[in-house]
């Protein structure tokens, strides 16, 4: 392979050595492109462009693989717990005990938030959006924690880390509890992480708590999904608000409001808004189909493409068969999961998905599960943010230990050049 690019532009010759990643992806370093050659390059969506080197996660669109640290997404779903993945997203190793058991130490220790935020979440109506409540509630952590805001060392780093993951359940739970008008609560101790955050979302006032083991490993199982995506629309944003150094809990507030639309993790809502129209309709899944296709209609097959997988989406593959499970073990049925199946077989078969190469994503078969689990829609995307926090950490850090520079794309100005300034009275 070369190990440089030649760029001819006027009449010279410009030359750029080439980067090779540890999995053979190949990209051109442009580093000193404008300072050589005046030059920028234009790529909305960022398609074509590497915004950084990363050692965290690895996905192949074509072939269908992810993999965070090097170890596969089908491995860690079925052999790991949450938090052991976090580790390994945020630290690059599987915990030994010792390690994984001050972890969790630590993050309990932090799993309380100061009372004074109850008076935050107060101010909000109950018709809010979680998501919104939740990036607020992340922002205002800030105030009661500013020992976490300029961190620049390791130690530094990891107090926050633990910070915010102990915390960030109990706001989501919180988001919750406010929708259902019941009185906040405290997690328990004892319990594990995802067994205390249902806690912490479901427990009534007048009963005592119990789950279904089947409930807290299909949880485990989906934040392990999520867990992390290398460079999606929400983890960029947290590196780029942190490349200002804005703070750990700044930056995965603005990620909370990046994947609230139904581009990205919105679209597990969508999907199940989606369902719930076709079923409302009579079921026609053959048209809603044609509604996605005919570009003159806004409508799209939410759950469906994806930016980078282009074959299919490993974690679809894995959530489609814990849905059959879960359903199954905990005796629901939804109709809802018939139509996903129905729509799914037509659109591997219609050209027009075959030919975009558009296959189910994460978010197609995630919400059905969420919903078996008693999960309300609006708390869809929540539950991914839970699942996303551990990606973010670790992107974050990487980020800063890197020393990155400030994120800080260019332009092609296509506006007005230079004009007389024309006082009110003469426009
Ligand atoms: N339904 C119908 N047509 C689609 C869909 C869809 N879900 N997705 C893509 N297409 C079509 C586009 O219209 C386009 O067609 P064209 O070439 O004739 O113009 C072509 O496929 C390529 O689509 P783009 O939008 O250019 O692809 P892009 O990579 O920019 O977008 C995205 C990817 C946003 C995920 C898109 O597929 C989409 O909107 N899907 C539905 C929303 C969704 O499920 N989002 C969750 C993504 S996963 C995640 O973020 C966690």
């Amino acid at each position: 392979m070369s190990k440089t690019a030649t760029l001819e532009f006027n009449g010279k010759k410009y030359e750029f050595p080439v980067t090779e990643g540890t999995e053979q992806e190949i990209g051109i370093d442009i580093k000193k492109l404008r300072g050589e050659a005046g030059l920028i390059t234009l790529d909305p969506g960022y398609k074509n462009t590497g915004s950084c080197e990363s050692a965290i996660t690895f996905l192949d669109g074509e072939k269908g693989v992810l993999r965070y640290r090097g170890y596969a997404i089908e491995d860690l779903a079925e052999k790991a717990d949450f938090l052991e993945v976090a580790y390994l997203l945020i630290f690059g190793e599987l915990p030994i005990k010792e390690q994984l058991e001050k972890f969790t130490k630590d993050i309990k220790e932090q799993s309380h938030v100061d009372e004074e935020m109850k008076k935050i979440l107060d101010g909000f109506p109950k018709s809010a959006h979680p998501m919104g409540v939740l990036s607020s509630l992340t922002s205002a952590l800030i105030a009661f924690n500013p020992s976490s805001v300029d961190v620049s060392s390791e130690e530094e780093m990891y107090k926050a880390i633990v910070k915010i993951l102990g915390k960030f359940p109990v706001l989501a739970a919180w988001t919750l509890r406010k929708k259902n008008s019941l009185p906040l609560n405290y997690g328990d101790e004892d319990l594990g992480y995802v067994e205390n955050l249902h806690k912490m979302m479901f427990e009534k006032p007048n009963k005592s708590y119990s789950v279904d083991k089947a409930v807290i490993d299909a949880l485990d199982k989906l934040l392990i999904l999520h867990a992390d995506h290398e460079q999606n629309c929400s983890t960029s944003t947290v590196r780029m608000v942190g490349s200002s150094h804005a703070g750990l809990f700044a930056s995965i507030s603005a990620g909370i409001s990046a994947l609230w639309g139904p581009l990205h993790g919105g679209a597990n809502q969508a999907v199940i808004e989606m369902l719930e129209r076709i079923k409302e309709d009579g079921g026609d899944t053959h048209k809603f189909m044609q509604k996605a296709k005919d570009k003159e209609d806004p409508f799209r097959l939410m759950g469906f493409g994806h930016r980078v997988y282009k074959n299919f989406d490993p974690r679809a593959k894995i959530i489609k068969k814990s849905a059959d499970e879960v359903l199954g073990q905990l005796g629901v049925e939804d109709p809802v999961l018939d139509i996903a199946k129905g729509l799914e077989k037509e659109a591997l078969e219609d050209d027009y998905f075959v030919k975009r190469k558009l296959y189910p994503n994460v978010d197609f078969y995630s919400g059905i599960i969420y919903r078996a689990l008693g999960i309300p829609v609006e708390m869809f995307t929540v539950m991914f943010a839970l699942g996303r926090l551990p990606g973010w950490i670790a992107q974050w850090r990487e980020m800063r230990l890197r020393k990155e520079p400030i994120g800080r794309p260019r332009q092609i100005y296509i506006g007005e050049n230079l004009r007389d300034f024309k006082p009110l009275g003469s426009r």
